[in-house]
């Protein structure tokens, strides 16, 4: 499945950190995942939730997208993916929720995508849906992940077993996930993972 030309010029002015290809598999994998609901967690301005998005309105699905919008400890000032233009100017943080919403608008997705704006650690507090595809994008842990159904879909981002490469929270998540018995690779492009939920505790 491939973005409709009209998307892909959205998603080409979109700030982000997930390149093509991996998208691609990203794609594949939401495509052939459950109708249902399904949730992102780490949004920024919205690249891959586009991509997610446009495969969720195909496939009757809905998609929420968390995040809390000030960015991950390599966004903050002094770090290497800090970007000026999206601190908001009032309160000198990191805001990419106006960036997100104007690719929701762009991308006619409004209706299909529903954002959250919180930290995981408190939605996962209240949070009881029922998942059938999820995409951990960034340095978080599977605070969520119990609520993917059996034959629900877990991709993960980030993936580096070498941690001179990058951070480790999202491989520890695959790992811990495989040495369970509750998950089977699927897929791998680059640093994306894809497993499939084939039982639960
Ligand atoms: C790598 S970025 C996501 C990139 C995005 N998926 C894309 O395609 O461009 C990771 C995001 O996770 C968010 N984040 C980090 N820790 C979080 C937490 N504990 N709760 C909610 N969001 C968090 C950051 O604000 C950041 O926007």
């Amino acid at each position: 499945m491939l973005l409709p030309q009209r998307l892909l010029e959205v998603v080409a002015g979109v700030k982000g950190f997930l390149p093509e290809n991996e998208a691609i598999a990203l794609m594949a994998a939401a495509a052939s995942a459950e109708t249902g609901v399904w949730l992102e967690i780490g949004t920024y301005c919205g690249k891959s939730t586009v991509y997610l998005g446009y495969v969720a309105s195909q496939h009757d699905s809905h998609l929420i997208t968390i995040d809390h919008h000030q960015g991950s400890e390599e966004n903050q000032p002094g770090w290497e993916w800090h970007d000026t233009e999206l601190v908001n100017c009032e309160t000198g943080r990191l805001d990419t929720l106006p960036a997100l919403r104007r690719t929701l608008w762009l991308s006619g997705l409004e209706t299909v995508v529903t954002p959250v704006v919180a930290d995981t650690r408190s939605v996962a507090t209240w949070f009881q849906t029922p998942l059938t595809f999820l995409f951990l994008d960034g340095n978080h842990t599977e605070d969520v992940a119990p609520h993917l159904v059996i034959g629900g879909t877990l991709a993960v981002h980030d993936i580096f077993e070498d941690p001179a490469k990058g951070g480790q929270p999202p491989w520890h998540v695959v790992q811990r996930a495989l040495a369970s018995g509750e998950f089977v690779q699927t897929a791998q492009c680059d640093s994306l993972r894809v497993l499939k939920r084939v039982a639960r505790s």
